[in-house]
């Protein structure tokens, strides 16, 4: 059964969720006011063990601080080896809807861990990495309510967006019309609209609102570019795309 946040999701795609990854840790509650202000749907909350990937970020405690100043649906992104051994307590801190890496299991483990996330009564998505092929995820696809696909390899902030992955947008838009499909990395002015046009309904922004002045001003550029009526192939398939990739990350 769909929980209410789901179905917020759901009910408010497209739109653009903001990566706590790239925000002040030292100012964490004028963050949330400032992204409340600015009108955002949820938040994306990046969770990584130093493991899975290269990079170590935050666990519970800070779920549940930002549970407790906010009811804007929650969605937790699991970079993580062992999501099961970390789902129930992400969900008791507060999560909404719980990713986590097909690259992180075995393949005959994706699908459990699917169900036995979903038995927790929330949402749950599965995420790939740009490296890793569609048909990784294809036993998960009738268990999950949302597929992550990654445009930058999952642990950093600030990388640039890879457009190879927009075909797998593509091609789970035309097999699955009621799935939730999310994008996460190098997102900004000019990637969101080709996103969009994939058949993308939720957007993950870290560096183009956090490294913005004001952030209602950054979001509202954001959807003008995601609504805009304009060519979407300018950072396609194409030789700029492959620049963007080589150009270095910085958190
Ligand atoms: C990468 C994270 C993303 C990322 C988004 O592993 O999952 O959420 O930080 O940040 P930008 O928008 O800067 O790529
Ligand atoms: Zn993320």
């Amino acid at each position: 059964m769909a929980t209410a946040p789901l179905e917020a999701f759901r009910s408010g795609s497209p739109a653009i969720l903001p990566s706590f990854l790239r925000c002040d840790f030292g100012d964490l509650k004028g963050e949330l006011g400032r992204l409340v202000d600015a009108g955002v749907k949820g938040l994306h909350l990046d969770v990584m063990d130093g493991h899975f990937v290269p990079n170590l970020t935050y666990g519970m405690p800070i779920v549940e601080g930002l549970r407790r100043h906010t009811d804007l649906p929650l969605d937790v992104h699991l970079m993580i080896t062992d999501p099961l051994a970390y789902a129930k307590p992400m969900v008791e801190a507060g999560a909404d809807l719980l990713t986590f890496h097909v690259e992180a299991l075995r393949p005959d483990e994706a699908p459990d861990v699917a169900s036995a996330i979903k038995d927790l009564g929330v949402g749950v998505g599965i995420a790939l990495n740009p490296e890793t092929p569609l048909s990784t995820v294809t036993s998960c696809l009738e268990l999950v309510d949302m597929v992550l696909v990654m445009s930058v390899e999952a642990g950093f902030g600030g990388q640039a967006f890879n457009a190879s992955v927009l075909d797998k947008l593509r091609s789970l838009r035309n097999s699955h019309p009621d799935l939730l499909l999310q994008i996460d990395g190098g997102i900004d002015l000019q990637t969101i609209k080709p996103a969009r046009d994939a058949g993308c309904d939720l957007f993950v922004v870290g560096s183009a609102i956090f490294k913005q002045e004001d952030y209602a001003s950054a979001m509202r550029d954001l959807e003008a570019a995601m609504h805009s009526e304009n060519d979407s192939t300018v950072h396609g398939e194409s030789a700029e795309g492959d620049e963007r990739r080589n150009q270095g990350s910085d958190n």
